[in-house]
């Protein structure tokens, strides 16, 4: 009997549900090819509920959404609403309930999209980052003394546990052999200032490299990491870091690679459920015109079906995207591509 999987879609804001109709009718194309089944609920979550009843992300809703094989997100961001409520509330809430402790963001500039750096191509532009998404300076844990008066004092903590450390490390060496490129993992850090926290990083780091004695280890500051990045990311096969660090160095390594529009990240508990989502925002301004580009979506949802055990089919909605931008599309930017939102899904989902 095929294999049928339970996919719960967040549409969520602006141009969020226009990508990820498009996501889905890719999904839905490598499904039918690839003999499996799709079983699809969909989720009405994001600004303009919140604006409608109040509720962000209700624990009825969280509950089921453990009941899924995957979460497919479109994008989550209103302009009515204060930033960080829906981020905090939604997206945050969703990874730390479901404990998605890896953030997994592959770089790989394809054929025909254009960088920013000079002389660098695909052959140079091609590593993953594994970011901590459980700990650090995400946990909320601090406080204000004093709010609001000339002597106020705001302390905001970074949370690392071995545990975190050790579990994301892990994943990352693991990822690095099946990847099967230069088996080489990058921690990231910064070992010379965050004395603690990175101290134990790296004792976690060197104790786990260990049990994997086919990855060659390296090690790299955080400052040190960005500069690289820039100058020479053909140096990278695998970085692995914090929760902090990896947001900032993912946004970096989302223009080196063409952009927002063809960012894709997965929020990942290997254990459990994962959500998939472009990187780019809700994008109001493109909003209804059907001109943003889902790339971005659709690499996530290839990402999704790779993880959801379906690598053939994964491999073929690669190939096809890949035909399309460096065949089709004219740029990555919004209302630049030569094709609508629309027809840049049909022709992905054409060619597989
Ligand atoms: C990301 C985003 C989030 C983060 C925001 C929206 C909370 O920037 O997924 O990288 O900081 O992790
Ligand atoms: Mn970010």
């Amino acid at each position: 009997m095929a294999k049928t999987y339970k996919i719960a879609l967040v549409p969520g804001d602006g141009t969020g549900p226009e990508v990820l109709t498009e996501g889905v009718k890719v999904i839905k194309a490598a499904a039918n090819q690839f003999g499996f089944k799709l079983d699809l609920t969909n989720y009405d979550l994001g600004g303009e509920r919140y604006k409608r009843t109040g509720e962000i992300l209700p624990d009825s809703v969280l509950e089921e959404f453990r009941q899924f094989d995957a979460i497919y997100l479109g994008a989550i961001g209103h302009p009515d609403i204060k930033p960080g409520i829906l981020e905090k509330g939604i997206l945050l809430t969703m990874r730390f309930a479901l404990d998605q402790y890896i953030n997994l963001r592959p770089v790989k500039l394809y054929p025909g999209v254009e960088t920013p750096l000079k002389d660098k191509g695909p052959l140079d532009i091609d590593f993953v980052v594994v970011r901590e998404n459980s700990e650090g300076l995400y946990t909320g844990a601090g406080g204000f003394l004093k709010k609001g008066t000339p002597d106020e004092v705001a302390i905001q903590e970074s949370i690392n546990t071995r545990k975190g450390a050790e579990r994301c490390i892990r994943y990352a060496f693991d990822f690095c052999r099946r990847r099967n490129k230069e088996k080489k993992l990058t921690l990231c850090g910064k070992t010379n200032v965050l004395t603690y926290a990175f101290d134990m990083w790296e004792r976690t780091f060197y104790d786990v490299a260990k049990e994997y004695s086919d990855i060659k280890t390296d090690y790299a500051h955080v400052d040190a990491t960005c500069m690289w990045m820039v100058k020479n990311p053909e140096w990278f096969d695998v970085i692995v870091t914090d929760n902090m660090f990896g947001d900032i160095i993912t946004d970096l390594a989302a223009m080196i690679q063409g952009g927002m529009g063809i960012a894709a990240g997965g929020n990942i508990n290997p254990e459990g459920v994962s959500m998939f989502e472009p990187m780019g925002g809700s994008a109001p301004k493109y909003t209804g015109q059907n001109i943003i580009n889902p790339m971005a979506t659709i690499m996530a949802g290839q990402m999704m079906l790779d993880i959801l055990g379906e690598e053939q089919a994964a491999m073929a909605v690669e190939q096809a995207a890949v035909k399309v931008v460096s065949t089709k599309l004219k740029s990555m930017a919004a209302g630049q591509m030569g094709y609508s939102t629309s027809e840049v899904g049909d022709l992905v989902a054409e060619f597989i």
